[in-house]
């Protein structure tokens, strides 16, 4: 349109000012041996989690989630799903047909979580989740039908069995009290008890990562990593139970849940760490948790980029100056700002140049690609752990969410290039993934009784 400030600039201004903004942000930029360096470390980090005497120290924490096995089609029956932890809380009816055809229908539905739930006590939390799955059975005409559910939970718990979850601490702003050390099966299973309307047979609990990795993995049986870059990042795979120290057991595999979010919360990072990193964190509502995902997930790429322009701003880089106290506001440069810099920086009430626009997008786009350079750095420690796990050499095949897989996807390339890895999308994985989990412990279970 006529109004966009960026419809005719020159090449030679445009040059210019990423130049500029390159010189100020050039700490943000990793080299493909700076990012090789973070995956050696991060393979290291691995190896501390899963080893028994290393465990209790570890920041990754590489957590067992008793899901042994993938989907191999067969699985069939009606299943309930909740998913909680990302933006959205969302209800879904999931209908698993695999006989042979490998056919999944689902209808789901978004409730929101109020801000002072969020807040409240955890007895509340629940109650309130309790209430909108009996909202949800209503509408289906369903609360009289006792469905096996699968809960996506997706935060680090600790976990002993398929259907307990104690959850070690919220993450992503979630801050709901009394919950941390509780087993959140029991606090839904309560609050579902005390209304007393309906009944739920609650089968596993799963995190979104490994809900992804089912889904894909109904559609392709090789796929063994769940990946998320969302609201947080994390990722899952499966592992050899023999390399799971803090388990006995050596027969089979294991999906183990990394939580890498929390890669760098005992320091491994703070040489790649900038100001504006530990500025944000400082600002966060969990101070020195989560640093990895502090760098990578959806939540906080915004938050990063306002405080590089705040930044920039008071060095008289950018806006001759100027800044404004929507600017100069947590919170308030979103996600969307990626896309259109000048609308964004209008509704922060500034005056933009089309050099302040160019730079911004330049700004943008050296958070974002450090975002999904780190990402690719611990993907591919997790591809040679499992390719080391295996000889001859497979096929793996992921399961990938994340509007920055182009970027991704070569960095993996560049840093194990001898590991052939296909990239899959997973459609709504998080949610129907914990009713695959739920319908693949429903097949073992009967095959078991046969
Ligand atoms: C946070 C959670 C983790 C989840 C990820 C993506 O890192 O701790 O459990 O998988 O966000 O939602």
């Amino acid at each position: 349109s006529t109004s966009n400030p960026l419809a005719n600039y020159s090449t030679e201004l445009h040059d210019d000012q990423a130049d500029k903004v390159d010189k100020y942000l050039h700490n943000l930029q990793l080299s493909d041996k700076t990012l090789m360096d973070v995956s050696l470390r991060f393979r290291r980090e691995m190896d501390k989690g899963l080893c028994r005497d290393t465990n209790p120290t570890a920041a990754v924490k590489m957590l067992p989630t008793f899901v042994r096995s993938t989907p191999d089609g067969t699985e069939q029956g009606q299943f309930l799903a909740l998913d909680l932890g990302g933006s959205n809380f969302r209800v879904l009816l999931v209908k698993v047909m695999g006989n042979g055809e490998q056919k999944v229908e689902m209808e789901s539905q978004i409730y929101d979580i109020p801000e002072h739930i969020m807040r409240g006590s955890g007895s509340e939390f629940f109650d309130h989740i309790a209430a909108c799955l009996a909202n949800y059975l209503d509408k289906m005409g369903m609360k009289d039908k006792k469905l096996p559910l699968g809960f996506t939970f997706s935060f680090p718990c600790q976990q002993t069995k398929l259907d307990e979850a104690v959850l070690m601490s919220w993450t992503k702003g979630f801050r709901s009290s009394g919950v941390e050390g509780q087993d959140v099966v029991s606090l839904l299973r309560k609050s579902i008890k005390k209304r007393g309307d309906f009944d739920i047979d609650i089968v596993s609990v799963v995190n979104d990562t490994v809900g992804t990795m089912m889904t894909c993995g109904f559609d392709d049986r090789h796929c063994e990593v769940g990946l998320i870059v969302g609201t947080g990042t994390n990722a899952c795979y499966m592992e050899q139970m023999r390399n799971i120290g803090v388990l006995d057991g050596d027969e089979g595999r294991m999906c183990v849940n990394t939580e890498w979010g929390a890669f760098g919360d005992d320091g491994a990072l703070e040489d790649l760490r900038t100001d504006i990193d530990r500025e944000l964190d400082a600002g966060s509502f969990n101070p020195g948790k989560q640093l990895f995902e502090k760098m990578i997930s959806g939540m906080y790429m915004g938050e990063l980029v306002r405080l590089i322009l705040v930044k920039m701003a008071r060095s008289q880089l950018l806006f001759q100056g100027k800044t404004t106290s929507e600017l100069l506001t947590t919170g308030h440069f979103n996600e969307e700002g990626i896309a259109s810099a000048e609308k964004i920086l209008r509704g922060l009430g500034l005056d933009p140049s089309v050099e302040d626009c160019i730079a911004t997008r330049r700004v943008c786009q050296i958070v974002s690609t450090r975002a999904a350079h780190l990402c690719a750095s611990s993907l591919a420690s997790v591809l040679r752990q499992i390719r080391d796990n295996k000889k001859p050499w497979g096929l793996n095949q992921m399961c990938v969410f994340s509007r920055f897989s182009r970027r991704l996807n070569k960095m993996v390339r560049r840093l194990v290039p001898d590991c052939d890895v296909r990239f899959l999308q997973s459609q709504d994985g998080s949610g129907k993934g914990a009713a695959m989990v739920t319908a693949v412990a429903f097949r073992l279970a009967n095959q078991n009784a046969d």
